[in-house]
């Protein structure tokens, strides 16, 4: 926890209440407001948590008007550019770059985990084949805490160890088989001598009948996706995990409930909605309608894959995602893809218009990941499973940072009451 160093003071009424103020290592400075109702008889109001902090953490910081996103002080460029997923899930977890040593054990911890218990086959089997993937997800990764009663004492340090790397080992297995059972093909299990990203890819692709070898471009451009959708500070889904874990509920069942959050299009189900509209969208000139539409307060239609609760200038991610998409594209032989020039166009007239850059409207993460994922073979619906996958590592490092927190209590908001005060029951014969 910060030491207050500074104190604001509030007026309520005609009496003054001195609030602590903390300085961070980076960002704007917070007030504390913990006492605020004991002294002042007063709650804040902050529907969607604008302007306010649930937490203390070291994990991942984002500077929203310099478009910056640091994991433990790195730079996402340069993770994405340097590093490779597992290395940065170790990072995230354990606060530092691991020693060649410190990641070959890592890494071997992780493989050893990515089957699943036979008897869960079971479980997928009881979903109908048009299931989302996503409504797969939530159901299975909420059923491990009935196979896996070894790691759901989050108490037990050694448990919420196992737990975390389970739920990060698995989250492949469980994607890519629910991706199986909704196209009708037979579950293709882990193999513990490919990494991490390539078993993913296999398991989604390959099939019985023929082998199926893993193109170093796609594993390359999967392992770097994972790294850009790692962590990103208090995001619906993870201040979802870190509310639901507040109560002691066992770790699986809170990144359940972090699927089921990231599934809303406006988080993380944007990249599937996005690919949606550039296909509704089509060609570059109808780009005009849909901007003029995105402008219509009378018309909820949004331009997916744009704006940013946080970033104001851009999203890094979004910067290195575009570049992955140019890369693997070409690579593919695909880089005249019409959907990627349509997004190109319609990043390129969006930012030209004044209400986009009035409202400091920029191209998120979401904004390109489907044109990638498409191209290397993925419906939209696996989109993003593919997202909750590469978050998990988030997920669980908030939710271990959160568990270790001496500070740590059940999360339980207050309300500004506007309705009904006391009255008396009326019988029915008198309404
Ligand atoms: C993710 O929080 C995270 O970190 C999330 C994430 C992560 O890694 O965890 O980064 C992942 O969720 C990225 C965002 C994916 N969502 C989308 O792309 C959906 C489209 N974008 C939005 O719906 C919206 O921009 C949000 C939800 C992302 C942010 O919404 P805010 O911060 O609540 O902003 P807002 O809705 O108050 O919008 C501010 C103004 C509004 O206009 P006014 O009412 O002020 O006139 O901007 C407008 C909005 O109408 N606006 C848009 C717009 N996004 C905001 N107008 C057109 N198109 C858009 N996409």
């Amino acid at each position: 926890m910060a030491d207050s160093t500074k104190t604001a003071k509030l007026t309520i009424d005609g009496n003054d209440y001195e609030l602590p103020l903390y300085s961070p290592t980076a960002g704007p400075d917070v007030l504390d407001i913990r006492k605020l109702y004991a002294q002042a008889g007063v709650f804040t109001y902050d529907p969607g948590y604008t302007s306010t902090a649930s937490c203390d953490s070291t994990i991942t910081f984002i500077d929203g008007d310099k478009g910056v996103l640091l994991h433990r002080g790195y730079p996402i460029d340069q993770l994405a550019g340097k590093s490779h997923y597992l290395e940065v899930c170790y990072l995230l977890l354990y606060g530092e770059l691991p020693s060649p040593t410190e990641l070959e054990d890592f890494e071997n911890r992780v493989t050893n985990h990515t089957m699943l218990h036979e008897q869960m086959m079971n479980f997928f089997r009881g979903f109908r084949r048009d299931a989302h993937p996503m409504a797969v997800m939530v159901g299975v990764v909420g059923a491990m805490s009935a196979f896996y009663h070894d790691s759901t004492d989050i108490t037990d340090e050694w448990q919420r160890e196992v737990a975390s790397i389970r739920l990060i080992a698995k989250m492949p297995t469980i994607a890519a088989m629910a991706y199986k059972y909704t196209i009708g093909q037979p579950f293709e299990y882990p193999r513990n001598d490919l990494d991490y990203a390539s078993n993913f890819l296999r398991m989604c692709f390959a099939v019985p009948a023929e082998d199926y070898v893993v193109n170093p471009i796609l594993s390359r451009a999967m392992d770097r996706i994972f790294t850009l959708h790692a962590d990103h500070e208090q995001n619906a889904s993870t201040s979802t995990v870190r509310l639901a874990s507040s109560s002691g509920a066992n770790p699986f069942a809170c990144i359940a409930a972090g699927i089921a959050c990231l599934w809303g299009p406006a988080h993380g189900g944007a990249n599937q909605a996005c690919l949606e509209m550039l296909k509704e969208i089509g060609t570059p000139d109808r780009i005009p309608e849909f901007i003029a539409r995105a402008k219509d307060k009378n018309d909820p239609f949004r331009l997916m894959g744009f704006g940013h609760r946080v970033y104001k200038n851009h999203d890094p991610r979004a910067t290195v995602m575009k570049e992955s998409a140019d890369e693997v594209l070409e690579l593919l032989g695909v880089e005249n893809n019409p959907t990627l020039q349509v997004a190109k166009e319609l990043e390129k007239q969006a930012l030209e218009d004044p209400y986009f850059a009035e409202k400091k409207l920029f191209p998120n993460v979401d904004f390109y990941s489907g044109i990638i994922l498409e191209a290397m073979g993925f419906p939209t619906s696996m989109f993003t499973p593919i997202f909750a996958l590469s978050r998990t590592v988030g997920w669980v490092s908030q939710w271990k940072e959160m568990i270790g927190d001496p500070q740590n209590k059940i999360g339980r908001p207050r309300q500004l009451y506007l309705g009904e005060t006391t009255r008396d029951y009326v019988d029915i014969e008198n309404r």
